[in-house]
């Protein structure tokens, strides 16, 4: 039985390169002039998006405008919700030590997730509701620039790649994600709100940090 990742056996068969995985294009539109103030302005008109008419309000995103380092999480929590900004609570405050311990201040750092809201119910989100957000989580990322985006979790890291591999899975390597002509690596890790729970996946948590903090030194 032939080995899937050895590189030779792909170049004899021809196929896809074993690195092909690895890597995400897509074509994306961008309005002409777009801006984080004109996609918030359209997550907030959109129709398709049927959780965020839940009445509570919406976690777009927080940082500066362009950012090296982009941090794209799921979804927010309730404590998120109530201070309309990401990653608060316990799994903010471990994710601002995740960030002090490779030397990166979280206020350096542009932050969002895939999804802008709570469902009604704060049930889990739907498919046709994650593929409604994903435009805007695109043009989020566009006009930021970042070099690096983590994704924090499986939704984040599945719906940023296009992939149906689990986060364990994904996590330990770089991909690259290509938007048009530009291209970013994105690191996925496991969720800071997933540390807090499994504590022992800190030290893979670690060493995707020493990743990320190699690849802002390089
Ligand atoms: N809070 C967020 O904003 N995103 C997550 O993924 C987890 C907690």
């Amino acid at each position: 039985m032939p080995n899937a990742q050895d590189p030779q056996i792909h170049s004899l068969f021809g196929d896809i390169s074993p690195t092909q995985s690895l890597r995400h294009e897509e074509v994306i539109n961008i309005p002409p002039q777009d801006s984080l103030a004109q996609i918030l302005a359209d997550v907030q008109a959109d129709p398709n998006c049927g959780a965020c008419k839940g009445g509570l309000p919406l976690v777009f995103g927080i940082g500066p405008e362009r950012a090296e380092l982009m941090l794209i999480g799921e979804g927010p929590g309730i404590d998120d919700v109530q201070s309309e900004a990401p990653f608060q609570g316990q799994a903010g405050v471990l994710l601002t030590r995740m960030l002090a311990a490779i030397n990166v201040a979280r206020a350096e750092c542009y932050i969002c997730n895939v999804i802008k809201c709570i469902p009604p119910g704060e049930r889990n989100f739907s498919t046709t509701e994650i593929e409604a957000c994903r435009p805007f989580l695109l043009r989020q990322i566009w006009a930021v620039q970042p070099h690096i985006i983590i994704a924090f979790g499986a939704l984040a890291a599945q719906t940023l790649l296009r992939s149906k591999k689990t986060i364990s899975e994904l996590r330990g390597q770089i991909f690259t994600l290509r938007l048009n002509e530009r291209e970013i690596t994105v690191v996925p890790m496991f969720n800071p709100a997933y540390l807090l729970r499994v504590a022992e996946k800190k030290r893979e948590a670690w060493e995707d940090l020493k990743r990320v903090r190699e690849l802002l030194r390089g």
